[in-house]
């Protein structure tokens, strides 16, 4: 990292200037979860407290808990629960909300997306299965004009983690977000199309915003359900909510074990 290129001769290859936020030890995370059954046993793990004077704005449900772990901040958000219908926030529009609102206030080195998805066998998912993703997209925002179907689809990068997957036993795969459980025959074609292994309801909704303010993500995924199996998606969900948490909580202390102490280009 010499310089930073503009007076480099044309044609030649130079090095982009290494970001400083590259080489100093990763000091605070922000992990972003979607429902407080994946939030809790986190928050007990990391002995986090809950801030009762709220750095969002008045009257959003978002919830905010925080604490040091090891060498590390730690600021765990989630979405909190509808004012009007009293169930968790799900989806992508409360996801981009809180993810905007917590990294404004927080300005994090790292976001860590995690949460529970829908897994396909045929790209070899189980449940139980905890995934780190490889890449994400949308497939529910269908706009078949030019250059907007991209936009719709969404496909984003999660920062580079070539040690995480080399040193941790995690599953890797792409992951298609949308708004809905369940999967019409339109979102399974884009599904396929996206050459997702996991589909969840917030992981590209948070990319977007991470892309947006310029903080590497990461996103890690555990299978609560099989999409192209035999039962039913809602049964199979909150049957297996809990069991599973527990494999999604193991794996991101995992991770944010490995992260401790390490820069974002040891990841
Ligand atoms: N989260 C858990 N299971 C899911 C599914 N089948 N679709 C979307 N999000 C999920």
């Amino acid at each position: 990292p010499h310089g930073g290129g503009s007076d480099a001769a044309a044609g030649e290859a130079v090095a982009a200037p290494v970001d400083q936020q590259q080489q100093r030890p990763i000091s605070s995370i922000l992990i972003i979860i979607a429902m407080q059954t994946e939030a809790t046993p986190l928050v007990n793990k990391f002995q986090l407290k809950e801030d009762l004077d709220s750095v969002f704005p008045k009257g959003a449900p978002w919830v905010r808990y925080y604490g040091t772990y090891k060498d590390l901040q730690i600021n765990l958000v989630w979405p909190g629960k509808d004012s009007t219908l009293g169930v968790d926030c799900v989806g992508t529009v409360s996801a981009a909300l809180v993810a905007y609102a917590a990294v404004q206030a927080l300005n994090p080195d790292l976001i860590i997306n995690a949460g529970t998805a829908g897994g396909f066998k045929a790209k070899g998912a189980g449940v139980g299965d905890v995934y780190l993703i490889s890449g994400v997209a949308f497939h529910d925002r269908r706009i078949p004009i030019p250059v907007f179907d991209l936009y719709g689809l969404g496909s984003r990068k999660p920062c580079s983690t070539p040690n995480i997957v080399k040193d941790l036993n995690l599953k890797i795969g792409k992951l298609s977000t949308g708004d809905s459980l369940d999967m019409s025959p339109q979102d399974e074609a884009s599904i396929t199309a996206n050459d997702a292994a996991v589909k969840d309801m917030e992981g590209a909704a948070v990319a977007y915003v991470a892309e947006m303010l310029q903080v590497p993500t990461i996103f890690i995924k555990a299978v609560t359900d099989i999409v192209d199996g035999n039962k039913p998606t809602t049964e199979e969900f909150l049957q297996n909510l809990a069991a599973v948490t527990v494999a999604l909580d193991e794996s991101v202390t995992q991770v944010v074990d490995y992260i401790n102490g390490k820069c974002l280009c040891e990841l």
